[in-house]
């Protein structure tokens, strides 16, 4: 994976975009050292900047955290978790011992960054301008397929509309169906979803490969980052019983999918185009 920050990671908030810039700039400064070649020489030098990546990544997560919670975010705790996660693991790493595979152990380091940062900002980053607090959610006006999520390339358009049309059945499942077995249809009807998404990526992830598609490998990862959203959300049958968190799940969904479309999917239309 290369160590370039792309549009695909932008998530509209500026002072969140330039710290995720600086981070990825980082690791390849590291990265760059690496491959000058003599490992000794550089090594005092790879520590010092590893440990301002250390730093780096701490206050910029103190500073998306903080704008979270300043706007009510949905998914503040379960992004800190991800933060402390990436702490913890980065404060593992000791890059200090006096092993003889000290390059094998930094790449290593390297690789879990920025495979790290882009399964985050891809899949929970970029939700931060979007997902609103559950009262403004419940005055939204419903999400419906338009003209703005088209692509232009008929299998995934038509794709695209089936899954819109199958969200709204969740949520108006969730919202309106009053019956004493909701929940089992509530778990059959995301079991469905999860299967249609499943077959959709890989058509998509198909296509991406016929046409030789450069942001294949990014595209894959916010498949599989969501993907694996979704089987925990299924695992964890406790969340399905609580509506308010289903109502929340359902607009991760909702929003989840006009992003991806619209920052990701959307470029393979332009693509083919020949933009
Ligand atoms: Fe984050
Ligand atoms: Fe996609
Ligand atoms: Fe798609």
């Amino acid at each position: 994976m290369e160590y370039v920050f792309t549009d695909d990671c932008l998530i509209g908030v500026d002072e969140i975009d330039d710290e995720h810039r600086e981070l990825f700039r980082l690791v390849g400064e590291v990265q760059a050292l690496l491959d000058e070649g003599d490992m000794e020489d550089r090594y005092d030098e790879i520590c010092v900047l590893i440990e301002r990546l250390k730093e780096y990544a701490q206050e910029h997560f103190r500073h998306e955290e903080a704008y979270m919670e300043s706007i009510g975010h949905p998914e503040l705790d379960m992004q800190r978790q991800q933060h402390a996660l990436f702490c913890c693991k980065v404060n593992e790493a000791d890059i200090l011992s006096t092993g003889s595979n000290k390059r094998e152990m930094i790449e290593d380091l390297l690789s879990y960054l920025v495979k790290w940062l882009y399964q985050h900002i891809i899949g929970s980053d970029l939700l931060i301008g979007k997902l609103v607090s559950m009262e403004e959610w419940k005055e939204k006006e419903e999400y419906d397929f338009s003209e703005q999520y088209l692509t232009g390339i008929e299998l995934i358009d038509d794709e695209h509309r089936e899954l819109f049309r199958i969200l709204h059945d969740i949520h108006d499942l969730i919202a309106n169906d009053r019956s004493a077995d909701k929940h089992t249809k509530v778990v059959d009807a995301l079991e469905n979803l999860h299967k249609y998404m499943q077959g959709h990526f890989r058509d998509e992830e198909q296509y991406m490969e016929s046409i030789g598609h450069e942001g294949l490998e990014v595209h894959r990862l916010a498949h599989d980052v969501f993907s694996t959203r979704l089987e925990l959300m299924h695992l964890n049958s406790e969340s399905l019983a609580d509506e308010d968190e289903l109502e929340e799940f359902v607009q991760f969904l909702f929003e989840w999918l006009d992003t991806h479309i619209l920052q990701m999917d959307r470029n393979l239309g332009k693509r083919q185009a020949g933009n």
